[in-house]
């Protein structure tokens, strides 16, 4: 696997690439990888000849700097992971300068108001950090097909959205949350959780497979309520929010449509990390 530490190394590999006609799959990461993104590559193996992963912890998307400051970083252990799975053919490791060559800022987008729901209301400024780093990693790697987990479903429908809006030729694709066996969603963040609290996390995955059991038997209204009581009995979470939402606009209902699909969104601070989950309602 090459391991390419600046712009200038990866910008010579891409044309070399480029050249011989390879068609490239890219998964950008910030590093603490798991399991999770080793399906990212293993969905971009299939459908390219080429797979290359970055890892870069992206300052501007964090609204939150304790946030940032305890963000994960295990670069070793990361490289090691990729060489070991085997489906990545270069890493892009690129330093401050070569995302940000003048200042640490984010642009601002219009991403058709998809910003302005869920995390949009709680993390402001947290999705032009994202669509900025992702714009010029894309710019750079000039990949044919891109992959992004489900987990991160609103992140998703913007960078999809910014491909669409900056007519890149680059088809994003979602891949499904993966999960431990106890059904605990993936995420650099559970890194920080015990494995005593990584069990009680998993009142996020079974209130969801609840909420799926009630809808369209409940009301949305109803369903809000009894997720609220839920966590209102387990005193160490306190859940941020709990939406049902049109998989399409992102926006919140409190009445479904038969031909529009739906999806749950839940976001809990347990402690001080954030876990967030979804789900797709049938
Ligand atoms: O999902 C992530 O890990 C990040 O938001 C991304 C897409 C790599 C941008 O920094």
């Amino acid at each position: 696997m090459e391991i390419l530490k600046n712009k200038t190394t990866l910008q010579n590999y891409i044309e070399r690439q480029k050249e011989m006609g390879k068609k490239i799959g890219f998964a950008p990461t910030m590093g603490a990888l798991h399991d999770g993104h080793l399906s990212l590559y293993k969905a971009a193996k299939a459908e390219n000849d080429l797979v290359i992963s970055s890892i870069f912890v992206n300052p501007t998307q964090f609204n939150n700097v304790n946030d940032l400051a305890k963000y994960p970083r295990t670069l070793d252990f990361d490289i090691k992971k990729l060489e070991d799975c085997g489906d990545v053919d270069a890493v892009y490791i690129p330093q401050i300068n070569d995302i940000y060559p003048e200042h640490t800022e984010s642009k601002h987008f219009d991403f058709d108001g998809l910003e302005d729901e869920m995390e949009g209301k709680f993390r402001p400024g947290h999705f032009d950090g994202v669509a900025t780093v992702v714009e010029e990693l894309f710019k750079q790697v000039k990949p044919d097909n891109a992959y992004f987990g489900e987990k991160d479903f609103q992140q998703l429908a913007i960078i999809k959205k910014l491909a669409e809006k900056l007519k890149l030729p680059i088809h994003i694709h979602g891949v499904a949350i993966f999960r431990n066996s106890e059904g605990l969603a993936l995420s650099s963040r559970n890194e920080r959780l015990t494995s005593h609290q990584k069990k009680e996390a998993l009142i996020l995955h079974d209130t969801l497979i609840k909420v799926n059991e009630w809808f369209r038997i409940i009301t949305i209204p109803e369903i809000n309520k009894r997720v609220v009581e839920i966590f209102a009995k387990a005193p160490a979470m306190e859940l941020e929010y709990f939406t049902i939402a049109n998989e399409e606009t992102l926006k919140e209902t409190d009445f479904f449509y038969k031909d529009k699909s739906y999806r749950a969104f839940l976001v809990v601070n347990f402690g001080d990390v954030r876990l967030i989950d979804n789900m797709h309602l049938e």
